[in-house]
């Protein structure tokens, strides 16, 4: 049984009612199954084994520190791609030597704490960055253990805010730069070139995106050895796409077939092989719960107004991503209208769904929006003065408040006035 599951008509995650939970916790609500986070990891290592895998798990989907708690528990890396972020690993207990440091503009300040904890390795994304590494190291006498993250020029067939790997992002050290920027790299004091690094999109549904841009890497990693250059590790970063939709390829058999490329490869490779899954780990094992508030038919369709918001869940208005809604009551015979399913906040780009044909819903209704554990909690924000929301751990029976939500008045005083205004 999914950890997700209709139980007697309610929906359920793991052993407990979200109704139940509802009554305990004000809506709107994050909550999330520890052992589907448990069981998603464990697919992946294990449809990885038995290479020589480490599987650092992206802190930016999900940072809370009761779920890093969980991965580190089943010995979990970390990718990071800021001081916070790296702070927060670190709280967990994930080991600074399981620690990869993405991320194109690492400050002097970021790469100095990051250099005296001893990470693993620092995922470099320009020339600039590996001299401020080199020198930084140099100053305090250490020697910083990089990776090049490269950038391949491949299409990952995502949608464009989160493709990664064309030579228009941001991102990554252009393929046709790389071997000059590995020659500087072995020349320049302070550095221990350990890696290759790339990470080309998220979302990705096609496994052959993943097998274009690694075979660009393999390409390097030949003409580096005539170098006398040695890769000891290649990352293979994030980037596998979790089924949304029910008609999404499943995870278990897209896991399967990147798990059967990434074989493929590691004959060749023979070295270690460090992944950056994040979304996969944890996006089908969250839900965000909310509650209508009022409904309005209009001409074609009804808007139904819940309490949850653009600023609490921004994926649909910022990647006309698709989440899945379903009345925490089922109503299996309800009739089915059009309905756009909006927030509180002031913004015609304030949805969590348009357009959907759902069951009819009244005010008091509860609300599960799926699929919602990765980049939702960590991206919202108090936009309209309204609060971050509560998040909510389950585990077998057991339920946990894993981050309170900040009253009005703890936000408020975050700011200051001026004497000179008072
Ligand atoms: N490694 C690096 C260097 C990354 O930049 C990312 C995600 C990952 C790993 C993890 O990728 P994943 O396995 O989760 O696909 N906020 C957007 C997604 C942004 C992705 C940013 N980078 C969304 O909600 O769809």
């Amino acid at each position: 049984m999914s950890f997700i599951h209709e139980e007697q008509g309610i929906l359920h995650m793991e052993s407990l009612s979200i109704e139940r939970l509802a009554q305990h916790y004000p809506t709107p609500f994050y909550c999330y199954s520890a052992n589907a986070i448990r069981q998603q990891y464990r697919n992946f290592c294990e449809a990885l084994a038995p290479l020589p895998a480490l599987v650092c798990y992206a802190l930016k989907v999900n940072s809370n520190q009761a779920i890093l708690k969980i991965l580190a528990n089943e010995g979990a890396g970390a990718d990071v791609v800021s001081q916070g972020e790296l702070c927060r690993a670190l709280a967990a207990g994930i080991p600074a030597n399981k620690i990869v440091y993405s991320g194109v503009a690492k400050t002097a300040a970021e790469i100095t704490f990051a250099l005296r904890q001893n990470i693993l390795c620092f995922n470099v994304e320009s020339e600039a960055e590996l001299r401020q590494i080199s020198s930084i190291a140099q100053a305090l006498n250490l020697t910083a253990t990089i990776s090049l993250r490269i950038n391949p020029d491949i299409d990952a067939g995502t949608h464009a805010k989160i493709s990664t790997g064309k030579s228009e992002n941001k991102f990554g050290i252009p393929y046709l730069e790389a071997i000059a920027t590995y020659k500087l790299a072995k020349a320049l004091a302070g550095i221990k070139i350990a890696g290759i690094d790339m990470h080309i999109g998220s979302q990705i549904q096609k496994v052959s995106a993943f097998d274009a841009a690694i075979a660009r890497l393999v390409e390097l990693i030949d003409e580096l050895k005539t170098l006398d250059i040695t890769i000891e590790h290649v990352d293979f970063g994030g980037g596998l796409g979790v089924a949304y939709k029910e008609h999404d390829m499943s995870e278990d058999l897209l896991l399967a077939e990147y798990a059967a490329l990434i074989h493929k490869y590691s004959e060749i490779l023979n070295c270690q092989l460090i992944f950056e899954p994040g979304r996969f780990i944890t996006a089908n094992a969250g839900l965000l719960i909310t509650k209508v508030i009022y409904t309005k038919a209009v001409a074609r369709k009804t808007f139904v107004m819940v309490d949850a918001a653009m600023n609490d869940l921004i994926r649909p208005t910022l990647y006309d991503a698709w989440h899945r809604i379903s009345p925490v009551k089922a109503q299996p015979n309800a009739a089915l209208s059009l309905i756009d399913v909006v927030g509180p906040v002031c913004e015609s780009g304030d949805y969590l769904a348009l357009d959907r044909y759902m069951p009819q819903v009244e005010a008091d209704d509860l609300l599960a929006v799926h699929s919602a554990g990765a980049y939702g909690a960590v991206t919202s924000n108090t936009y309209n003065t309204r609060r971050l929301i509560a998040e909510v751990l389950v585990d077998g029976h057991r339920d946990h408040i894993i981050r309170k939500s900040p009253s009005i008045e703890e936000i408020i005083a975050l700011d200051t006035v001026p004497n000179w205004l008072s």
